[in-house]
C-alpha cells in the first residue's frame, strides 16, 4: 500500500485523485484551500481523505503531487518545506517550474521529480512526461513510473523539453476540442441544424480517432484512403492548406510553450 498525497484537487488534481484512488493500491489524502471544492471531491471519491492542513498531508504520505497554479507554487512549497522528510518524493504536475526552483522553494529536503500529465488521465488514457534527467534513484523512478502507468501512456524526456511537452501535451486536448467546436459552427453554416452538428462532430472525432488508432500508418496513408486525385476532399485539403494550417498550428504552439517558460520565471512570481 502506498501513501499519496495530493495538493490541490481542482482541474488536473481531482482528475489525479480520481485515478489514483481507483484500485487498491493507494491509500490517498488531499487539501485543497477552495473548501467548498474539497468537499465536493470528498463526496466524489469516498476512499480519499481530507487533510486540513500540510503538516498532516505530509505525514500520511510518501509521495506527494503539487497540483496548485504555477503562481501559488513558491508560498505553498515555503509553507510545505518545514514538514518534508527525506523519504518524501515530491511531484510537481505544475506547468513551468522547474526541477532546481521546486528544490529550492521546499528547502532541498527530499527528492523531487517533474511530471506533465494530461486531464485524460481522467479517464485512463492519459499522456505523460516524465523528467528522465532527475536524479531519482532507478528503484524510485520504476515505482513512479507504475504509479502513472495506471493514468496513461508515460514518455521519459529531457527536462528541457516539458515546456514543448505542455504546449503539445497537457495544452494540446484543448486545441483539438478547439478544432471541432469549429468544425460544429461550420456544420450549421452548411446547412445542418444546431442539433445534427453537434452530434456529427462528435462522431466525426470518434470515428476519425478509431480509423487513425486501428492503421498505424503515417498521417499522409490516411489522407490519401479518402481523397482522390481531383475529387471533393482534395478540394478542401487544398483550401487548409492555402490558409496554411500547419503554421497556425506551429504559431499555436509556439506561444503556449513560451508561456510555459514565463510561468516558471522566478520574477513573475510576485
Ligand atoms: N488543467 C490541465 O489540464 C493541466 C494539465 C497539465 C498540467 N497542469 C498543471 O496543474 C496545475 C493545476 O492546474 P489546474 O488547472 O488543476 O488548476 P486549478 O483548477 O486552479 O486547481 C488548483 C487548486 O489548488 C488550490 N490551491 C492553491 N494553492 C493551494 C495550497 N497552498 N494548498 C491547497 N490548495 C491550494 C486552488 O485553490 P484556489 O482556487 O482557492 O486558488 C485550486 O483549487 C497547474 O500548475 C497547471 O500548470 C494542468
Amino acid at each position: 500500500m502506498r501513501h499519496v498525497g495530493i495538493i490541490g484537487v481542482g482541474r488536473l488534481g481531482g482528475a489525479l485523485l480520481k485515478s489514483l484512488s481507483d484500485g487498491s493500491e493507494n491509500r490517498v489524502c488531499f487539501i485543497d484551500r477552495d473548501i467548498g471544492l474539497a468537499r465536493q471531491r470528498s463526496n466524489e471519491i469516498k476512499f480519499a481523505s481530507f487533510e486540513s492542513n500540510l503538516e498532516d498531508l505530509a505525514k500520511k504520505s510518501c509521495i506527494i503531487f503539487l497540483a496548485v497554479k504555477p503562481k501559488d507554487v513558491q508560498s505553498t512549497l515555503e509553507e510545505l518545506g518545514i514538514y518534508l522528510r527525506s523519504e518524501h518524493l515530491l511531484i510537481s504536475v505544475c506547468a513551468g517550474i522547474s526541477s532546481k526552483q521546486l528544490r529550492e522553494w521546499s528547502g532541498n529536503r527530499c527528492e523531487v521529480l517533474r511530471v506533465m500529465p494530461n486531464i485524460a488521465c481522467l479517464v485512463q488514457r492519459g499522456i505523460l512526461a516524465v523528467a528522465n534527467d532527475s536524479n531519482l534513484s532507478g528503484e524510485r523512478l520504476k515505482e513512479v513510473l507504475e504509479i502513472l502507468s495506471v493514468m496513461g501512456n508515460c514518455y521519459e524526456i529531457p527536462e528541457k523539453l516539458f515546456d514543448s511537452f505542455t504546449a503539445l501535451c497537457a495544452s494540446g486536448p484543448a486545441f483539438v476540442f478547439k478544432f471541432f467546436e469549429s468544425v460544429e459552427w461550420a456544420a450549421e453554416k452548411i446547412g445542418f441544424d444546431a442539433r445534427l452538428s453537434k452530434q456529427l462532430s462528435r462522431s466525426l472525432l470518434d470515428s476519425s480517432s478509431a480509423l487513425s488508432s486501428n492503421e498505424w500508418g503515417t498521417w499522409k496513408a490516411l489522407i490519401d484512403q479518402i481523397a482522390t486525385k481531383g475529387g471533393c476532399t482534395e478540394a478542401g485539403l487544398h483550401s487548409l492548406e492555402a490558409d496554411a494550417l500547419s503554421t497556425i498550428v506551429e504559431r499555436c504552439f509556439i506561444l503556449t510553450r513560451d508561456k510555459s517558460v514565463d510561468l516558471g520565471r522566478v520574477d513573475k512570481q510576485s
